[in-house]
């Protein structure tokens, strides 16, 4: 058995958690996340502010996490940190947090991408979420379709060519006037559109395209974001009164269902094409129930399963972290105490 201390501080949580296991034989001893609520006056993060309150917060949350697994600095065996992608001042926190502890206590240290961390997060819920299966990614920084063969192993088949899933979630949200971030806000309001009143049309999906096609994966939401922020201004919604307010449900269901087709339909082709059983969601976006109930009604009938992550674990997290870090640790890939933080990142182990 090994003991990780993993550190999240990519974007606006500060997150710490503690992991014993061996191979995919994993036990979640803590996991504590602090929500930053800074931002939220500000409608969006503030990678300075998100720094500072990193800083302020790392060590209680360590701490803290250390207390409810019952462990004890000493009794860890490896530490970790997201290297990347994210808001460099704020990975550097947490990178520069793992090394010190790495270094006073003379143990290894592991610098984890934060999307591989994504992949890994959603078997600590569902032991059967593990390779090979189709991955969906979709966080407030990033939408990506990949294969994973074995863990360690990725295809990278798509990705948003412009705003991510819940980039856009979040911006059309802003528009409507619901709080940041949005996403969850959106998909609420959502549950009183009727549907059918409006509809988007369905962004990079055609019926004709194939494999190879660039775009038979990628996906792009910059011009769904467009239309629907241009239907809430012609419309008035986002400003009040009860009529007004279910144009903005009405906005937000169509918008909803136009990006949750979109990412299902791309899913099931990448299911599809490389004859795999599972599907394994991750990221914030994942906790989005109507695209989980959307991806499980077109998964079931083609023998697939579909896993997805409570919203606690599909937010980001740093048991994911500690999980993807007990997987390199094993293989070896340790990293030097001149381990950087990268504003962004290739995943590791891609393959063609
Ligand atoms: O993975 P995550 O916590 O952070 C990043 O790595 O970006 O994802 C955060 C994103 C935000 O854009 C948030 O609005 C979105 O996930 N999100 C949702 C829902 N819950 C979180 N979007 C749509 N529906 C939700 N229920
Ligand atoms: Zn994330």
């Amino acid at each position: 058995m090994t003991r990780v201390l993993a550190v999240e501080t990519s974007c606006d949580e500060t997150s710490v958690a503690v992991l014993d296991g061996t191979g995919d034989d994993v036990r979640l001893g803590s996991l504590v996340i602090l929500s930053q609520d800074v931002h939220r006056i500000f409608g969006g993060v503030v990678p300075e502010l998100a720094s500072r309150a990193h800083l302020t917060a790392i060590d209680s949350v360590t701490r803290r996490a250390l207390t409810e697994a019952d462990a004890t600095l000493a009794s860890v065996d490896v530490f970790a940190a997201t290297m990347g992608p994210g808001l460099v001042g704020a990975l550097l926190v947490g990178v520069g947090y793992a090394k010190a502890l790495a270094f006073a206590r003379d143990r290894p240290l592991v610098g984890v991408h934060h999307m591989e961390g994504h992949l890994f997060g959603t078997s600590l819920e569902h032991a059967d979420a593990v390779p090979p299966f189709t991955a969906l990614l979709v966080s407030g920084g990033h939408t990506l379709i990949v294969d994973v063969e074995a863990w360690g192993r990725y295809r990278l088949l798509g990705r948003t060519r412009d705003d991510a899933a819940g980039e856009a979630f979040d911006k059309v949200a802003k528009r409507l006037g619901l709080p940041y971030p949005g996403g969850p806000h959106l998909e609420k309001l959502a549950r009183d559109g009727t549907p059918g009143r409006i509809r988007f049309t369905r962004p990079m999906l055609r019926r004709n395209q194939a494999p190879g096609d660039k775009d038979y994966y990628d996906v792009s939401f910059s011009g769904l974001k467009t239309a629907a922020v241009n239907e809430i201004q012609a419309s008035g919604a986002g400003h009040g009164p009860s009529d007004e307010n279910q144009r903005s449900a009405d906005i937000a269901l169509a918008f909803q269902d136009a990006l949750v087709e979109t990412l299902v339909e791309k899913t099931a082709r990448a299911l599809e094409q490389f004859g795999r059983s599972r599907v394994v969601l991750g990221g914030g976006v994942a906790g989005n129930m109507a695209l989980v109930a959307a991806m499980r009604a077109r998964m079931e009938p083609l023998g697939a399963s579909v896993y997805a992550p409570s919203s606690r674990l599909a937010t980001d997290n740093a048991a994911m972290i500690a999980r993807a870090a007990l997987f390199h640790f094993e293989r070896g890939h340790v990293a030097g105490l001149d381990l950087n933080a990268y504003a962004s990142l290739p995943l590791p182990g891609l393959i063609a």
